[in-house]
């Protein structure tokens, strides 16, 4: 259990960085598995989900070389001698992603074992599509004491309509089909920058993938991927947090390091709420303190509003003057957050996907319980904005690792005398 206790009511002076994007570079290094060659991968984030693809890539027999001094956001992975194409419950049930390595191992070993990965604290989350998306590509499979069972001597290319736009889907049937024989077409794929990004790596690997970052996918099979080097995309829902946390504690800061482009629902409702930022080719700077109007959100699919944003923006809606109507449209149990805010003063009403805000509260500190990391974020951000002088312990159950986030805020670089201290611990 992990446990941080806030003294907020800074403001927040100075450029944060941002890291390379988590969600990115776990399908990347889920790709190494599709050759037995090297796959360089720079801007890998240090948090507890790649360290879990690390554990899982190493418990198949690859080789994993970490970076270090300044070159400690690079991982080198090596799948010259994959003896084991199984992801296990013990590391499939602490990060879901693992199910990423499904359409790699059958496309590359013509054999996989991975374990379900069962409920999740925000819905149901099956990987229905995976499974049938495979079987599209000529996979059988068998599913036993909660193992999926994946097996084909060759895959085939096939035609895939995704039922449901589903991104980690996407991406390991992407994946899957770079090595088929013949032509994959998927439809109706998930848009987001981390399919796009890769796209990059695998025809950067040799594969000949076409329109990713559309709903229409073509994958050209080739018999064989080699070695590359990436840089992974900059984390967007990390930048997106930063720019709220800016617009909520006040002050000035500058979210560097990161890609405006991939940021464009979220700010155009910032805009629409009155929060005063100016974008740069690659940064974000946002000044807080100005009033805050409300504004209704809708989750959706890329480029809509992300689900992984909503609990920040639910924070800042609690500031705004109005009624925030906060819609939920990609799962159906994401507002643990909002009960928690309630106890720390916030009017919210839930109903059903629903979130109704009446803003602007007055929160004071409580101690919160943090069952999704989105919505840990989205704390403590509330805590260092917008309470006087809180005492606020802030308990998250499954320890992870956003704590990176807490270090990055507690280490801002201040442009000005004063600059920023978040008075943080952690225990
Ligand atoms: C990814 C992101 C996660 C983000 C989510 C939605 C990664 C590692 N994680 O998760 O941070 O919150 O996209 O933007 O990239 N679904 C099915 N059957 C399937 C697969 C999905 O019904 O086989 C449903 C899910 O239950 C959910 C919706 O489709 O309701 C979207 O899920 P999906 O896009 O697959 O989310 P993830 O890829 O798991």
């Amino acid at each position: 259990m992990d446990k941080f206790v806030i003294r907020g009511g800074n403001p927040l002076v100075g450029t944060i960085r941002v890291s390379g994007a988590k969600n990115a570079a776990l399908p990347a290094m889920a790709a190494a598995i599709l050759t037995e060659e090297p796959v360089i991968l720079e801007n890998i984030p240090d948090v507890r989900d790649i360290r879990t693809e690390r554990t899982l890539l190493v418990s198949m027999g690859a080789e994993v070389e970490l970076g270090y001094g300044r070159a400690h956001h690079r991982t080198t992975l090596c799948c010259r001698n994959l003896a084991n194409p199984e992801a296990a419950y013990e590391l499939v049930k602490t990060m879901r992603a693992s199910t990423l390595v499904l359409g790699p191992l059958v496309a590359r070993m013509g054999r996989a074992r991975v374990s379900q990965p069962g409920g999740c604290a925000i819905g149901a989350r099956p990987i229905d599509l995976h499974i049938k998306g495979l079987e599209q590509l000529g996979a059988t499979i068998t599913q036993d004491h909660g193992y999926i069972e994946a097996s084909a001597e060759r895959l085939r290319g096939g035609h895939i309509i995704f039922d449901k736009i589903t991104v980690t889907g996407t991406e390991d049937l992407m994946m899957a089909a770079t090595l088929a024989e013949g032509e994959t077409v998927m439809e109706n794929c998930a848009r987001e920058p981390e399919v796009s990004d890769l796209a990059v790596l695998l025809n950067k690997m040799g594969a000949r993938i076409e329109g990713a970052g559309t709903s229409t996918i073509r994958i050209q099979g080739v018999s064989k991927l080699h070695g590359a080097r990436h840089r992974i995309i900059p984390d967007r829902i990390e930048a997106g947090t930063f720019v709220i946390a800016g617009a909520l504690c006040g002050g000035d800061l500058t979210v560097s390091n990161c890609d405006p482009g991939h940021l464009g629902a979220l700010l155009k409702k910032l805009e629409e709420c009155g929060v005063q930022f100016k974008t740069s080719e690659n940064s974000v700077r946002v000044t807080g303190g100005h009033a805050l109007a409300a504004a209704d959100v809708s989750t959706e699919e890329y480029p809509g509003f992300p689900t992984d944003m909503q609990a920040q923006y639910m924070a800042l809606a609690t500031q705004a003057s109005g009624v925030s109507a906060i819609t939920e449209n990609i799962f159906e149990n994401r507002f643990m957050h909002a009960q928690e805010l309630v106890r720390m003063g916030a009017n919210i009403m839930v109903e059903g996907s629903r979130a109704v805000v009446h803003g602007p509260a007055q929160l004071s500190g409580a101690a919160v319980q943090c069952s999704d990391l989105r919505e840990w974020r989205r704390l403590i951000f509330c805590n260092e904005g917008v309470i006087p002088n809180p005492d606020v312990e802030l308990v998250r159950r499954n320890g992870e690792g956003h704590a990176l986030l807490l270090l990055q805020t507690k280490t801002l670089r201040p442009l000005e005398s004063g600059g920023a201290d978040s008075s943080l611990r952690s225990e």
